[in-house]
């Protein structure tokens, strides 16, 4: 099985997680456009989504599946999306894709959090793949030298503006024992929107795609 088919396995297995009726929310990236894929097959039975980028919101309307802002849905039952590194405690690494401020918001405000990803994501200590760091411009140099305080080294995403108009800083080096302690520390730096950690907050279910096929951790 190549990467692809085992993201295109578990965007097929996170349908059983869509609840009839209610609202979706949507993550961001090609394992996610493999759930929307997927998604759009079974559109019908759904009350619309929430999309965590504009790329995806697009991706969904073009499937002729109803977006909704966040401020105009009560509740959604779940939301669904990629990592770009997961431990066994289900607390990830995301932001590869930029999108990670809306992901975290569409993923608080979700009740279940289902986070679909191939078994090369899988590691023991979270870090090897660079910390993204969502910043207000401004505060771009003052938080690069405070991340570099923190042991790691920021690294400008060249060319690269978020859907919320702010810069990413990919944060090298970091060898995270301590998730959701780094995620409060990251939280608390005056210029800092949101960093990839979800520690705090982890996904409720993880589908891990391999080649022995689809393993569920929770
Ligand atoms: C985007 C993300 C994605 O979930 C993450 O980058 C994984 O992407 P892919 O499914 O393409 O491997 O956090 O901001």
């Amino acid at each position: 099985m190549t990467q692809d088919e085992m993201k295109q396995a578990v965007a097929k297995a996170a349908i059983e997680y869509v609840e009839a009726g209610t609202i979706i929310g949507v993550g961001t990236g090609s394992t996610a456009n493999f759930f929307i894929d997927e998604l759009a097959k079974i559109k019908h039975k759904i009350d619309g989504t929430v999309a965590s980028s504009i790329a995806s919101a697009e991706r969904l309307k073009g499937h002729g599946i109803e977006v909704f802002d966040l401020n105009n849905v009560n509740e959604i039952s779940v939301y669904i999306d990629g990592a770009d590194e997961t431990n066994r405690h289900l607390h990830l690494v995301k932001g590869g894709g930029g999108a990670l401020t809306r992901e975290k918001i569409v993923a608080a405000a979700s009740k279940k959090f289902v986070c679909i990803a191939d078994d090369s994501k899988l590691v023991d200590v979270l870090g090897k793949f660079p910390l993204p760091v969502e910043v207000i411009p401004m505060a771009r140099s003052f938080v690069a030298r405070e991340l570099v305080k923190l042991g790691g080294e920021p690294v400008l995403r060249e060319g690269f503006t978020t859907d919320n108009g702010n810069v990413i800083l990919d944060v090298h080096n970091m060898e995270i024992m301590e998730p959701t302690k780094l995620e409060q520390t990251l939280n608390n730096i005056t210029g800092v929107v949101t960093n990839g950690l979800f520690a705090i907050k982890p996904a409720d279910v993880l589908l891990l795609g391999g080649q022995d096929g689809v393993k569920v951790l929770d």
